[in-house]
């Protein structure tokens, strides 16, 4: 165990690379998925189950849990390794893009943002301070500046507006963040819209702050795959080698195949589990959805291969029965099932780069999906 945050790339293939953070709450292996645990549950699993399907971090919101329970209740319970039984790491986005994309009736100004509760209609502000405040209450062992992220397509003059308040608004961040006990990190996040220029300035100034870890956000929000491929592309280079990078809110297995070709660490996605409530699993052989009559009578597992019970142990007719009935249990075993399968494919990518051989792995794992089962 360590006191400090720092990261380590082991191996590189092309582009990609293999390393670990480690943290006083023990280590990230990266490449990294990070299972989304919003308002202190991840939908449906038990935190144990969580772990052993592989992961080493999750993530929380601090825009759900400042409005319920609160900061402070939170971090008078012990903080949210303890309140929610998960004492590895935990990363908190930092409000901005969930205010954007949750509540109702904001304003932007150079302060901060006011915005109304999605619960209650209440009102609040969320400044860059503020938000840096309540992820430190959380106890969160990586952090996220206060931001804003715009949806694409954009105009240029509003991308670069919003790039450059969260450039300042990442000065804030880095200055509240320095009242925080040694051994966390927070990190600087890229905007930029889909315009080359702003992504580098974006990157090249953050990168001149010296942060422990960079985010690209504004990406996944209604572009193609491939204006986010170029976007990754076009940072990449921008952002210092040995600091972890992180694509925030992506995304699909392929996604996550492509960005990890272009240099990126880490993940978090609602995919796996927002999908499994909705019957859609995600496996070797591509996408299954339980919904469909054709599962009825086949008693065939997911993957029979797999080590998770979830994928390995119930029928796909049941699966199909449980989920046709509208019952939780189906929703938890394509949910656990898909959190299993995201950290496998971590797993693999991970071991191809480390052997230097993740371009076959990429080719196999797509020549997978494109095969299906039957
Ligand atoms: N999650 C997904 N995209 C973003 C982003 O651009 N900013 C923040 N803060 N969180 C995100």
């Amino acid at each position: 165990m360590t006191d400090t945050f720092s990261f380590k790339v082991h191996a590189t293939d092309g582009t990609a690379r293999t390393g670990a953070i480690s943290t006083p709450r023990g280590e990230i292996r990266t490449p990294a998925f990070m299972p989304v645990g919003t308002v202190a549950t991840v939908k449906g699993i038990y935190p144990e189950q969580v772990r052993a399907t592989g992961a080493d971090i999750l993530l929380g919101n601090t825009y759900h849990l400042m409005l319920r329970p609160s900061a402070e209740r939170v971090a008078k319970l012990g903080g949210l390794h303890k309140f929610m039984r998960w004492e590895r790491p935990i990363l908190t986005d930092s409000g901005g893009f969930q205010v954007m994309s949750l509540s109702g009736l904001r304003k932007i100004t150079e302060k901060g943002v006011t915005f109304r509760s999605h619960v209650d209609g209440a009102l609040h502000e969320m400044t860059p301070e503020r938000s840096i405040e309540i992820q430190g209450l959380l106890g969160a062992d990586i952090q996220m500046q206060l931001d804003e992220c715009v949806s694409l397509p954009c105009e240029e003059a509003e991308a670069e507006r919003a790039m450059r308040l969260s450039l300042r608004w990442a000065e804030r961040s880095k200055k509240a963040f320095e009242l925080q006990p040694k051994g966390r990190a927070l990190y600087g996040i890229v905007q930029g819209g889909a315009v080359p220029r702003l992504r580098i300035e974006s990157a090249r100034e953050l990168a001149a702050m010296d942060f422990p870890g960079y985010s690209i956000g504004g990406l996944a929000v209604g572009e193609p795959q491939e204006v986010m491929l170029d976007m990754i592309e076009t940072v990449e280079p921008h952002l210092p080698k040995e600091k972890p990078r992180y694509l925030m809110g992506v995304g699909t297995p392929d996604d996550m195949l492509e960005a990890v070709a272009r240099g990126i660490d880490m993940f978090d996605c609602v995919m796996p589990t927002r999908s499994g409530r909705h019957a859609l699993a995600f496996t070797r052989f591509g996408r299954i959805n339980l919904k469909n009559a054709r599962h009825a009578e086949d008693s065939r597992p997911l993957d029979e291969e797999s080590d998770c019970p979830a994928l390995r142990d119930y029928s796909r007719a049941y699966l199909h029965h449980l989920v046709r009935c509208e019952e939780m249990l189906g929703a938890m075993l394509i949910s656990w099932a898909n959190l299993h399968y995201y950290q496998d494919l971590m797993r693999g990518i991970r071991g191809a780069i480390a052997e230097g051989r993740f371009e076959d792995f990429r080719r196999e794992t797509k020549e997978g999906w494109a095969r299906g089962d039957i």
